[in-house]
Parts: structure tokens; sequence; C-alpha cells
């Protein structure tokens, strides 16, 4: 089954509660938070107070992405908030399988992304304590850009160490993914489409979350 978490990058921050519902009603599986720190990416956007604050206003699922130099920092603090998935990057500063190891013993579900220059090799050694890996189809930093079509081998590279490894762990692929580029994903095995733009820019957002995950229910927005 292919999920979709829209991401809330490209929402109105002023309206995030009325957008949030908005994406329960349009058949989004769960919403994607970006947290930015202005070191790790060159952008910074909300921490955990927000994420908090979301949490009392939905029901849906807390997909948030850490795009932070030292993650471990402030796993309490998101765990705390109510994140459902909590993401750090292969790259940060932070140990990762210890940190992986306090998002689980949160109870949260502990998830590792790869930026574009990093290979797919890097989150091998800690497949076994993943719920989701999390591919970059973009530099993390900026909503809307353009999908790099490596991303696709990578996803299919990952998709192939999962299976032998740890097969209920979820695949997620995120940026510039759309409804034109989304079936490419699934053919190469992610499970997870994470999409910002695609989703807020669309006329019909129903028709466009159904359509990333390969329907074509429409009638929403
Ligand atoms: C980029 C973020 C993405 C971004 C995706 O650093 O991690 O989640 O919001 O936005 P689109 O789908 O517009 O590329
Ligand atoms: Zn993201």
């Amino acid at each position: 089954m292919i999920q979709v978490s829209p991401s809330i990058l490209s929402a109105d921050f002023a309206n995030l509660e009325r957008d949030l519902a908005m994406l329960a009603e349009c058949g989004a599986d769960m919403a994607h938070v970006d947290v930015m720190d202005g070191h790790f990416v060159p952008n910074l956007t909300i921490g955990a107070p927000v994420v908090k604050a979301l949490r009392k206003v939905t029901a849906l699922p807390l997909d948030v992405h850490l795009m932070i130099s030292e993650p471990h920092k402030y796993i309490e603090d998101f765990a705390k908030a109510g994140a459902d998935f909590l993401t750090i990057h292969v790259e940060c500063d932070s140990p990762i399988a210890e940190t992986l190891e306090l998002i689980r013993s949160h109870g949260v579900k502990a998830a590792l992304s790869v930026k574009p220059n990093t290979p797919a090799s890097a989150i091998e050694p800690y497949l076994p304590m993943l719920d989701m890996v999390l591919v970059m189809s973009v530099e993390p930093g900026f909503g809307g850009q353009s999908f790099i079509p490596s991303a696709l081998e990578k996803s299919a590279q990952l998709r192939e160490m999962i299976d032998r490894i740890n097969p209920s762990c979820l695949l997620e692929i995120d940026g510039g993914v759309s409804e034109e580029n989304a079936p490419d994903c699934i053919r190469a095995g992610v499970n997870v489409i994470v999409a910002g733009s695609a989703v807020f820019r669309s006329d019909d957002r129903k028709k466009t979350i159904s359509a990333l995950r390969g329907g074509l229910e429409s009638g929403c927005n």
C-alpha cells in the first residue's frame, strides 16, 4: 500500500489547522513536517512547540523530518510534542545509532535520511533499527525544487537492502515529487510519497493525493 505524506512546508503557516483538516479530508495518510535549523540546511522553519500545537488539532500521524545538525539534543522535545515518526539525517553530527535508539526509547518510529550525494550504502548498517528510510530527491532546504532522477536508482538499491535486511521498514521519497514522477518512484520500490508543492498548488488536492499513490479519486479542496 502506498501512503502519501504531504509536506506542510507549502501550507499557509497562518492557517495550519485549516490546512491539516484539508489534508485529512483529501485522504492524506500523514503530514510531513520539515524542521530546519539554518545550519544543517540554509533555511529555518519550525521547532517542537509548533509540532506540539499541530498534535492538538489533527489526528494525522506527524512525520517529522529533522534537517538539523545535532538532532540528539532535541529528540525528547519532539517525542513529547507528539511526533509519530522522527527522521534524522545520516550526514548529521549526532551519533547515529544512539540517536535512533533514543527515538525508539520514546516509543516513536525511527527513520534515517540520505541526501542526494550520499550513497545508499550509508544506510545499511542502521537498517535493522529503522522503521523508515527517507531518500532525498532534492538537496534539503527548500520546497518547490526539481526532482533529481538519480534518486530513483538509489531507491531501487535501498528497496533491495530493505527486502533483504528489514522488510517491514518503509521507504519514503521527498523532494520534487509530482503526479508525473510518482509512478517511477513507486516502481523503484518507494511506499511513502512526500509532496509539498504538488499537493498545495493543486486545484483538486484529493485527486492529486490519490494520483500520487496511483489512484484517481477526485472532488475535494
Ligand atoms: C525539502 C523538504 C521537503 C519539501 C518538499 O528540504 O524536506 O519535504 O517540503 O517540497 P516539494 O514537494 O515542493 O519538493
Ligand atoms: Zn522533508
